[in-house]
């Protein structure tokens, strides 16, 4: 296909050496088909600021680091170099996240280069080689919806461990890759340690993971990772190879009875003390 405006400056450098064809237009990018390296890739071009939704909302940024005080500075005060610096931090949140995780050891496309707000990174194919189809668009067995489960958990503790969270994970931003599930879409991942919104935002990416594969594996919709892993995290003990149960309940501090009446009858007494002190 012609190249299209967005992706020339690439073709001119070299990163690229053709489009082959246009794979989806989402709410934050369009994705395409390139040719580079001598193979199919995959290039993903950041829309504007302008045209991008909700995932920019203070949430998702509250405390991300800015890697110069004059970014951070310009970023507060809304100038037109702080807007500039906020889009670059935005675009180039998806490239570190990607390169975290995958030193991290999770299954995530490899990132090979980024130029002028385009992200080139391998493409995720099938049995095939075609793009590989999202989990929304797979036909699940109970078995095989298991088998996929399990290991998306082990994949948000390896993140969890490497102090990232997805903050948008679902059906719709893990690919079916051939030998199992390949985690996308990255540029709002959040700092597991540094954010307020950390705790709710990684329940509800581990519930979105049990809500679809509990569809195909109704069993899966009693469990609860996500209260236990985040427990295990903030005591310190969670490692990838932290045994799990998907069971959770929260430990209630036992109530010591004998002592209370001890109390009690300690305050009693003191206040008869008192009364009779008054008295005298
Ligand atoms: N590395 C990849 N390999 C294969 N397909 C990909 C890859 N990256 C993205 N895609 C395809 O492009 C779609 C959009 O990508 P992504 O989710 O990263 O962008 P987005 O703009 O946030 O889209 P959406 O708004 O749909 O979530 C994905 O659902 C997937 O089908
Ligand atoms: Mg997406």
């Amino acid at each position: 296909m012609r190249v299209p405006a967005r992706l020339q400056p690439l073709v001119e450098e070299g990163i690229i050496d053709g489009v082959v064809r246009q794979l989806m237009s989402g709410k934050e990018a369009m994705v395409f088909v390139v040719h580079g390296g001598g193979e199919s890739r995959c290039a993903k071009v950041y829309k504007d600021a302008d045209q991008r939704s909700f995932r920019q909302a203070v949430d998702y940024t509250e405390n991300r680091k800015t890697k110069n005080s004059r970014d951070a500075r310009a970023m507060a005060k809304g100038t037109n170099y702080g807007r500039a610096s906020q889009e670059r931090a935005w675009q180039t949140a998806e490239v570190d996240a990607l390169y975290r995780l995958a030193a991290a050891g999770v299954r995530v496309p490899e990132p090979y280069n980024f130029h002028e707000g385009v992200l080139v990174m391998e493409l995720v194919t099938d049995a095939q080689g075609n793009a590989a189809p999202r989990l929304n668009d797979v036909a699940f067995t109970a078995d095989e919806a298991r088998d996929f489960h399990q290991r998306l958990i082990t994949e948000v503790v390896r993140m969890l461990c490497a102090g990232v969270i997805h903050g948008d994970l679902s059906e719709f931003n893990v690919l079916a890759g051939p030998d199992g599930p390949v985690i996308i879409d990255l540029p709002q991942a959040v700092d597991a340690a540094g954010n307020n919104h950390a705790p709710a935002m990684f329940e509800r990416d581990v519930a979105n993971l049990r809500n679809f594969f509990g569809r195909w594996a109704p069993e899966l919709l009693a469990t609860n990772y996500g209260d236990e892993i985040w427990a295990a995290y903030e005591s310190g003990t969670l490692t990838p190879e932290t045994a799990l149960t998907g069971q959770f309940t929260r430990e209630e501090k036992s109530v010591d009875l004998e002592g209370v009446v001890r109390e009690i009858g300690d305050a009693e007494r003191e206040e008869a003390a008192r009364l009779i002190r008054m008295q005298a």
